[in-house]
C-alpha cells in the first residue's frame, strides 16, 4: 500500500485482513479490543474495553461478530448503549484497523444457534451452555485504516451504510 493506492484498495485490504483475522489464531487481528460505553452507579458514562476473539466478518452486510457469555458485563452495557468500537493492530504490516458501529445482540435465537453449532468443542467449553451464549454482531458504520511506518502515516476512513461505502483520506 502506497500513498498512490486508490481508496478502494484500502477498503479491500481491510476486509481481507478481517477475514484472515477470523480464520487464523496466529494473526494479530484474531485478538482485537472491543470498546463499549459503561454506566457507573450514578449513571455517568465511562469508557470500557477488553480483548476478544474475532469470530466472523461479512463484507456484504458490513458486519463483524464476537462471542460472549450472555451474562457478561459488556452485554449489560450494550443493552443500555449499543455503541461499540473494535480496534486491532497488525504488527507485521504496521496497520491499525478501527471500526465504529452499533451492536446487535443474539441470545437464544437462530443466529446464536447457528454460531453455537459451528463452534468447536474447546470453544463451547468456555460457555456455561447454549442458553448463556451470545453473538455480538457489530454493524460497522465507520472503518478506519491506518498505516504507520518510517514514512508519513497513511490514513483513510470509510463510512459504511446502505449505499456504497464513502472513503476519504484523513490527516492526521
Ligand atoms: C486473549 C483473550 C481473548 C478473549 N476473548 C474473549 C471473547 O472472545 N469474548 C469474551 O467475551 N471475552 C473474551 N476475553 C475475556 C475479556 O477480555 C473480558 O475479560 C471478559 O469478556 C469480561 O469482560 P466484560 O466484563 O467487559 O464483559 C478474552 C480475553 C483474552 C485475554
Amino acid at each position: 500500500m502506497t500513498p498512490l493506492s486508490p481508496l478502494s484498495d484500502l477498503l479491500d485490504d481491510a476486509w481481507s485482513m478481517l477475514a484472515r483475522g477470523v480464520d487464523d489464531p496466529a494473526d494479530d487481528l484474531h485478538w482485537p479490543v472491543l470498546a463499549t460505553v459503561g454506566q457507573a452507579g450514578d449513571g455517568a458514562p465511562f469508557a470500557d474495553a477488553r480483548t476478544v476473539v474475532l469470530r466472523a466478518s461479512d463484507r456484504d452486510t458490513g458486519r463483524v461478530a464476537v462471542h460472549s457469555d450472555a451474562d457478561a458485563g459488556k452485554i449489560a452495557q450494550l443493552r443500555t448503549n449499543p455503541s461499540v468500537a473494535l480496534v486491532a493492530y497488525h504488527r507485521p504490516r504496521r496497520i491499525q484497523l478501527r471500526l465504529h458501529g452499533v451492536a446487535d445482540l443474539h441470545v437464544g435465537d437462530a443466529v446464536a444457534a447457528a454460531a453455537w453449532t459451528a463452534l468447536p468443542g474447546h470453544s463451547r467449553a468456555l460457555y456455561a451452555g447454549p442458553e448463556r451464549f451470545c453473538v455480538i454482531r457489530l454493524r460497522i458504520l465507520q472503518l478506519d485504516w491506518l498505516h504507520i511506518g518510517p514514512e508519513r502515516p497513511l490514513r483513510a476512513a470509510f463510512t459504511l451504510g446502505d449505499g456504497p461505502p464513502q472513503g476519504r483520506w484523513i490527516d492526521p
